[in-house]
């Protein structure tokens, strides 16, 4: 891994789009930019993703064969298992289709999810890959929010979990590139907080609540519908029916 740590950047995916398309600039695949701040921190579907310090922020450039659909499960799966190496916590899981899950004790001895991390892949120069990892280490204040020190009830060091990030996810991609997709698509609903349960998904303007039943071959959301109509998702923003996160 080549690191590139700098105090504040506005996007390190940004950045790092950046460096690998600047002329002359030959960027070696797993070089990896972390930043301690972002101003202009983003997530799915343009979402702000909010950067103030007390997460890690980290971007990876990886080479253009492992460019596929499966890419932000296998991406979620690596961030999943790092995060309960380096801070033992068990009780986290991963909902459709790029947010890293805390499952925390309501207020009612019930379970609420918190969203602790997100994934973003975007293809880039000379088909790149570049995946953005944001995972909260300390609490934030965002609706729905946790954190992982929050999650293990213990303090979490970065740099290990960066580390476990990266060793993971090579990990993961040679075994994808071995194995198949298959392999992903079992771990990730193992791993999953959205399949079997009852949701409203939010895609191109229409809301659609069914069972959320399957992840097909692309890694799509298949949905069941009451009057038994499956449609499948490759994008789309997830609740569960009852109107809370996960
Ligand atoms: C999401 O939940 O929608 C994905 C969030 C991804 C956030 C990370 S933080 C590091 C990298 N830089 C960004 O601007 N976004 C990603």
């Amino acid at each position: 891994m080549h690191l590139i740590h700098l105090t504040e950047l506005d996007s390190t995916s940004d950045h790092l789009r950046r460096l690998a398309s600047a002329e002359g600039h030959d960027l070696l695949p797993w070089t990896v930019v972390v930043a301690d701040r972002q101003t202009a921190g983003h997530g799915q579907h343009g979402r702000q993703w909010v950067s103030e310090g007390g997460g890690l922020y980290a971007s990876i450039l990886l080479p253009p064969e492992v460019a596929s659909s499966a890419f932000t499960l296998i991406g979620g799966l690596a961030a999943l298992s790092a995060c309960q190496r380096v801070s033992g916590a068990s009780n986290l899981g991963l909902k459709w289709v790029n947010d890293l899950v805390w499952l925390a004790p309501g207020e009612q001895g019930d379970v609420r999810g918190r969203k602790i991390g997100g994934l973003l892949a975007e293809a880039a120069h000379r088909r790149f890959v570049i995946l953005g990892i944001g995972i909260n280490l300390a609490p934030v204040s965002v609706p729905d929010a946790g954190s992982l020190e929050q999650a293990a009830n213990r303090p979490v060091d970065r740099w290990d979990l960066l580390e476990a990030i990266v060793a993971e996810l090579s990990v993961r991609i040679a075994r994808w590139q071995r194995d198949g997709a298959q392999d992903v698509i079992s771990r990730w609903k193992a791993a999953s907080v959205t399949i079997g349960r009852r949701i409203r998904i939010e895609c191109g303007g229409r809301l659609v609540e069914g069972i959320a039943e399957d992840l097909d071959e692309d890694c799509r959301l298949i949905v069941r519908r009451d009057h038994g109509q499956v449609e499948a998702f490759s994008s789309g923003t997830v609740r569960l029916a009852d109107g809370s996160y996960a």
